[in-house]
């Protein structure tokens, strides 16, 4: 049954204090509440040392471990894992003969794998495209690399994500 586990980790103290600064710096603001209670066990405790730039450590931390499971999940071979989700965008010429419907070729062939894609003029001689996967990892992976070498593709990258449908939906106290 899903539920909350609190753990206690031991980190180094330079290790702990650079991370609060990272985090706070990208917006895991600690909450009031927190705040709040850090400052009052901070001057009940005369000496001890503050804590209030801790930042929301924990939605941090589980950020992390989402993030880092995630780029797991993309690691499985052919045939292993789960469906994960990613998303190509290309940037290629316009004017490269065939280009387009070599593209198209590709995606048809793997329909399977591809969920929507979409197009947009940039200019008059390039393209923009981004195709959405939702399938293996191997698979995707392969079809993603199969358009980035067309010739005439300038440039792309595939973002690795995921259906979300690992993670429990649960709304966490700060
Ligand atoms: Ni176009």
């Amino acid at each position: 049954m899903p539920g909350i586990v609190r753990f206690g980790v031991s980190m180094d103290t330079k290790l702990l204090k650079e991370f609060d600064r990272k985090i706070c710096s990208r917006g895991y603001a600690a909450s009031r509440e927190a705040a709040a209670s850090r400052e009052a066990a901070a001057s009940a405790e005369a000496g001890a040392p503050a804590r209030h730039a801790a930042g929301n450590r924990s939605e941090a931390i589980r950020d992390l471990v989402r993030d880092k499971l995630v780029e797991l999940a993309w690691q499985d071979g052919p045939g292993q894992g789960r469906d994960v989700v990613g998303t190509l965008t290309i940037v290629y010429d316009h004017d490269v003969r065939d280009l387009t419907d070599r593209l198209t070729d590709i995606q048809h062939r793997r329909h399977d794998s591809i969920i929507a894609s979409t197009h947009a003029h940039l200019t008059p001689h390039t393209c923009l495209e981004v195709i959405i996967f939702r399938g293996r990892p191997a698979a995707i992976r392969t079809i993603a690399d199969a358009l980035l070498a067309a010739k005439g593709v300038r440039h792309g990258k595939l973002v690795t994500t995921t259906t979300g449908s690992e993670f429990h939906e649960h709304r966490y106290r700060r």
